[in-house]
């Protein structure tokens, strides 16, 4: 850490673009990797259509106080995520301090009184999620701080909304307008000549796959040369960690959910009970078997390639050598919905004039790619071969999806366990993803769950069909991590209360999962003699003898809080008119406003479409008295930080 502070002081923004005689710097603030990935897509953009030299750099590398010496012949490009209660991302922070500040001083020795940025020009996109109240709060936030600060905006400010699975459109929608302005500012000219790839891709058939200098999945150079780094675990060096306990809270023809206790002993991590466990995937052998065969790569799955970048500066979106089959098995998002624009640009090299026609068609017209690739979520390989009837694509470059495809990310999940009672050990609550479209003969597997699960049928030995059954080959690295899950913790804002705070929480479905932890907190607090406040919890599900998650848990819970813990359940499906938590919760009234009136937490987790929405209503309408109107009362409940909100 210290060593990267050192580095990054004398890392000039300014400085570096001189020095590589950019037009260009792109920056990203990125929590777990999708701001990074617009980025290196934008970039490339730059690159290919107009010669626009740029970099993709990650915000904290940088010192920005030299930013006031850029001239309006250079351009910043800022893609920045919004985290949590509008927070920057780690990477992000620094900067944020530095241009909101009312004491910076840039190297012109100007303040932020005279406009030191006068002579900057910048684009700007956001990432974010609109359920979320301060919505894309950080583009918005830099937007306005580079204003105060004299920079020009160039074209209109980027809002993505991660919502309703919209950030691609939101995305494209920008930058087609922004492009435009951007070439007018700088008189640049679209450069119409052929696909040219930014990387080489060199095939190695003398290089076995098993040499020790290939990557077959290790997540660093480090990793790889067998160093265990001292570094806290993070996505580019995840704890391998081992599922102790696994089992299904219940399974029946649809659905199942999961309860993984992942084991965290000696690996220096320690998580906070709210928390969130960050799981790295990797995909199933399904999925790479037919984007290799797709590609006509089937045969040379274990051919070594070393990827190289054409131009020198440009940095590799791999860790190179590496191999066709681990390339697709462990780098990179090959399950997600492919991109309209992914589709566009593998256009030209379709194998048929129809084939070529039909990806034209889905990569430029948004309605029909909706109705036909996004609302069915295919993925790559799935689209290439429908619209193929299965001929292989083998003029497409390989260095084109290198160049495109999105990074595999970690994703997160609540931890569902308490630090207190169980230091040494993370549990995971997760509903396994998977969506049938019964006519179209398809199906689709959420990425991670479906990782999880097949832990979880690996470790019970259970071999028998499952709905579910993607085979994936749990190993990592060098077949050392067989049944290890990588993974790392990621800090939350969703925290318990002090134990003499009294809590409400309305958890229905896996929103359940902190509350879990909280109560368990409690209840391990309360057999230590500790005094607990209130602890109150509305959970739903649909039948109390199907989907009631930790049921059998909650007696024990009450035995040791006594009146401390009350638990109030709405299970939607065992009348006739739908019964949910805001009704219990509108039942409640008088304790509720009892409780809010003693200093009480609220906190909501689940879905954020409907239910937060409809629970936070309903407590509107319970705190609305004669004198005070109750959505203004939670606006200050909120300000107060007692109205949590952990919703997706
Ligand atoms: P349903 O599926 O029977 O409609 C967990 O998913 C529980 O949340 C289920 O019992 C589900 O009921 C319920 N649920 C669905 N929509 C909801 C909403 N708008 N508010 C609260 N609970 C809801």
């Amino acid at each position: 850490h210290v060593e990267k502070e050192v580095v990054s002081s004398n890392n000039g923004v300014f400085e570096k673009i001189e020095e590589e005689n950019l037009n260009a710097m792109v920056l990203f603030g990125s929590q777990t990797g999708t701001a990074e990935d617009f980025a290196y897509r934008f970039s490339t953009e730059a690159k290919s259509k107009y010669k626009f030299a740029n970099s993709t750099e990650d915000l904290d590398d940088f010192d920005f106080t030299d930013m006031d010496k850029l001239d309006p012949s250079k351009l910043l490009v800022f893609f920045l995520a919004t985290y949590g209660e509008g927070e920057p991302t780690d990477n992000a922070e620094s900067f944020i301090e530095l241009i909101e500040s009312e004491d910076t001083i840039f190297s012109s020795g100007n303040g932020v009184e005279d406009r030191p940025l006068a002579n900057v020009r910048y684009a700007i996109f956001g990432l974010g999620n609109h359920t979320y109240e301060h919505y894309n709060a950080m583009a918005k936030r830099v937007d306005s701080a580079m204003n105060a600060l004299g920079a020009q905006r160039i074209g209109p400010i980027g809002l993505g909304d991660d919502a309703a699975g919209l950030l691609e459109e939101d995305y494209l929608q920008w930058k087609d307008e922004v492009f435009p302005e951007i070439a007018k500012v700088y008189n640049l000219k679209e450069v119409r000549e052929e696909y040219k790839p930014l990387y080489d891709v060199i095939e190695k058939p003398d290089i076995s796959s098993e040499s020790p200098t290939v990557f077959l999945g290790e997540s660093s150079r480090q990793q790889l040369k067998g160093i265990v780094s001292k570094a806290p675990p993070s996505p580019a060096n995840p704890f391998n960690s081992t599922p102790v306990v696994s089992r299904e809270l219940f399974k029946n023809d649809t659905r199942n959910c999961l309860h993984l206790e992942l084991d965290i002993s000696g690996s220096n991590m320690k998580y906070q009970t709210g928390d969130y466990v960050s799981i790295c995937p990797m995909n199933p052998s399904q999925a790479v078997d037919e984007l290799l065969d797709i590609l006509g790569l089937k045969d040379k799955r274990n051919m070594v390639v070393i990827v190289k970048p054409f131009n020198p500066l440009d940095k590799l979106p791999i860790l190179s050598p590496t191999t066709y089959d681990a390339v697709f098995r462990y780098y990179f998002e090959i399950c997600g919905i492919i991109s309209r624009q992914l589709i566009f640009l593998i256009a030209p090299f379709a194998p048929t004039d129809e084939a070529k026609n039909e990806l034209t068609k889905l990569g430029s017209d948004k309605d029909y790619f909706k109705a036909n690739v996004a609302d069915m979520h295919l993925n790559l390989a799935q689209v290439l071969r429908r619209v193929s009837s299965g001929i292989p694509y083998t003029k497409l470059p390989f260095s084109l999806l290198l160049e495109n495809l999105g990074h595999l990310k970690p994703r997160y999940y609540s931890i569902s366990s308490s630090s207190l009672s169980c230091p040494d050990k993370v549990h995971v609550t997760a509903v396994v993803d998977r969506k049938e479209w019964v006519d179209q003969n398809h199906i689709f597997y959420g990425l991670t769950t479906n990782y999880l699960l097949a832990h979880c049928l690996h470790q019970n030995g259970e071999l028998t069909p499952h709905p579910n059954n993607l085979q994936y080959t749990l190993e990592g690295p060098r077949q050392k991590l067989t049944g290890k899950i990588p993974m790392f913790i990621k800090r939350s804002t969703f925290h318990l209360a002090p134990p003499e705070v009294p809590i409400i929480m309305v958890g229905p479905g896996t929103g359940i999962a902190p509350f879990r932890g909280f109560v368990m907190e409690r209840a391990h607090l309360a057999s230590q003699g500790v005094k607990v406040a209130k602890t109150i919890l509305f959970y739903g599900c649909r039948r109390s003898d199907t989907d009631f998650l930790y049921k059998e848990e909650w007696d024990t819970y009450k035995n040791l809080m006594k009146d401390s813990f009350e638990l109030y359940t709405a299970f939607s499906r065992e009348q006739d008119q739908k019964l949910y938590v805001q009704h219990r919760l509108l039942q409640q009234s008088a304790l509720v406003n009892e409780l809010i009136s003693a200093g009480a937490w609220f906190y909501i987790c689940g879905d954020a479409e409907r239910m937060a929405k409809d629970v936070t209503n309903a407590l509107a309408t319970i705190l609305t008295t004669v004198e005070e109107d109750g959505a203004k009362r939670i606006k200050s409940l909120r300000d107060e930080n007692r109205f949590l909100e952990d919703t997706w």
